[in-house]
């Protein structure tokens, strides 16, 4: 995407090779949070983003724990509401999950049913797309509670994974590597 304020979030994105395993080149956010300007930029552009891509949206779902940093600020933005896809046993209620494997291990993911309604129009938020395993499992598990996932949205894509294949609802990436 060219766009002088994602230019501005790139910037700030740092590498850390071998991390948290050898041979993986971890790119950290988190310097972007602690710029409120480039922050608050990287913000307006996800949801410039969602109103193009799903202006009918409902629901934001973000995915722990890195989507929880965006989800919810754009959620307040559009008016609707945010609900959390977390990893096993940390949700209380009727739960429903699937297990799905990472760039760097395997684990569960699990949705509060009571968050979801048959049809409802949902939109995935994440820091980033890798092997494409964690959001291919948050699209099932959307999927599983009978809601609609119409669009996932990423800043990073890390394109030699080729996660985005894996996915197969529409899926858009603000910064590639
Ligand atoms: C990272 C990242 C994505 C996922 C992408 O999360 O925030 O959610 O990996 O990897 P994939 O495309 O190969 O599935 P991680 O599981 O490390 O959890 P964290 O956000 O809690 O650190
Ligand atoms: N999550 C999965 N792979 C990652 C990477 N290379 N950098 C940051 N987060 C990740």
């Amino acid at each position: 995407m060219t766009d002088s304020r994602i230019e501005r979030v790139k910037s700030l994105i740092k590498d850390h090779p071998d991390f948290p395993k050898p041979g993986i080149l971890f790119r950290d956010i988190f310097p972007v949070l602690r710029n409120p300007a480039v922050f608050q930029e990287l913000l307006d552009v996800m949801v410039e983003q969602v109103k193009a891509k799903a202006p009918n949206v409902e629901l934001i779902v973000g995915l722990e724990s890195r989507g929880f940093l965006f989800g919810p600020s754009i959620a307040l933005k559009l008016n609707c509401g945010f609900a959390p896809v977390r990893k096993k046993g940390k949700l209380p209620g009727e739960k429903e999950s699937v297990a799905y494997a990472l760039e760097y291990g395997t684990d569960i993911f699990e949705v509060q049913k009571e968050a979801f309604k048959p049809g409802q129009s949902v939109v995935i938020v994440d820091d980033l797309l890798a092997t494409g395993g964690t959001m291919k499992a948050a699209c099932e598990l959307i999927q599983k509670v009978g809601a609609n996932v119409v669009e996932c949205l990423v800043v990073i894509e890390l394109t030699d994974l080729k996660g985005r294949d894996k996915v197969t609802k529409p899926c858009t990436s603000l910064i590639t590597y």
